[in-house]
């Protein structure tokens, strides 16, 4: 695993973004051999969005020859809410650059049959060759996409109850009302990330110290479903100094040491 620790959001959001944008480039996809890109929502990865639509404008990237696959979506929750992931993907991201609407993929949590969404999924990432690279944050319980604590480490596609710390968190998008927070989601599972040829979490700031000190300092645990990442072989976690108030000083010295070709 590489820990890539920045000084603050906005550094480490551009390192994550050109990080991406070099995988694409370097891959030089083409219609016939496209770039399969994973993609996670919530606050983390807004600046790393940003950054890559900002290098799309430059016209230093483009996304035409990139086939996305979302993380998750909620249950239930009409496809046009404003606080839907179809919602947060296109207005955050897909409609700032110029992606072809049909290389988009995002888990329909209005399927008539969910399980059979969820299956149908996977055989869709399964086609497109696997995820090349899935970019991720992580939940201050340690979740990756809605793989909330107690899900199996080899988890697929699938319905996941939100546990009520996830439901309190993000009721900050639903005007505080845990009422009306989704009580379920559709998400890929461990297992499907881990399946990924590279994967690249972001975390930012002291609310996700425990969650990266678990993540990346702890033991292995379906408690902390991120710390699964310690198991592939190219996983890199991209973080800020906030966010590494609860590592060892040991883990913070070698990582940035490391990085800086000290050691
Ligand atoms: C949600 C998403 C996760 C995300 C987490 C953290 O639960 N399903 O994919 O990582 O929120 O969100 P934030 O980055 O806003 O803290």
């Amino acid at each position: 695993m590489r820990v890539i620790i920045e000084p603050d959001y906005e550094a480490l959001s551009k390192w994550a973004a050109n990080y991406v944008a070099n995988r694409i480039i370097e891959a030089n996809p083409t219609p016939e051999k496209p770039f399969v890109l994973g993609c996670p929502t919530g606050s983390s990865p807004l600046g790393l969005y940003r950054n890559l639509i900002d290098m799309y404008s430059a016209g230093k990237i483009s996304f035409q020859n990139v086939i996305t696959f979302n993380m998750d979506e909620y249950v239930k929750l009409p496809e046009n809410h404003p606080e839907s992931y179809h919602s947060f993907m296109w207005n955050n991201f897909f409609s700032h650059i110029d992606i072809k609407p049909e290389n988009v993929h995002i888990l329909n949590g209005n399927a008539p049959d969910l399980i059979a969404e969820c299956n149908h999924y996977e055989e869709m990432i399964a086609e497109a060759g696997g995820v090349d690279l899935f970019m991720g944050g992580i939940g201050p319980d340690g979740h990756l996409a809605f793989n909330e604590p107690g899900s199996s480490l080899s988890s697929r596609t699938r319905i996941k109850t939100l546990t009520t710390d996830t439901i309190h968190a993000n009721s900050r998008f639903f005007d505080n009302d845990l009422s009306l927070v989704p009580k379920q989601a559709l998400t890929v599972g461990i297992g499907t990330v881990m399946d990924a040829k590279e994967v690249l979490l972001v975390c930012s700031g002291h609310n996700k110290a425990r969650a990266l000190k678990h993540c990346i300092d702890g033991d292995i645990s379906h408690k902390w479903t991120s710390s699964m990442l310690q198991m592939h072989p190219h996983a890199i976690v991209v973080c800020d100094e906030a966010a590494c108030d609860e590592l060892t000083v040991g883990t913070y010295k070698y990582y940035l040491d490391k990085e800086r070709g000290n050691l």
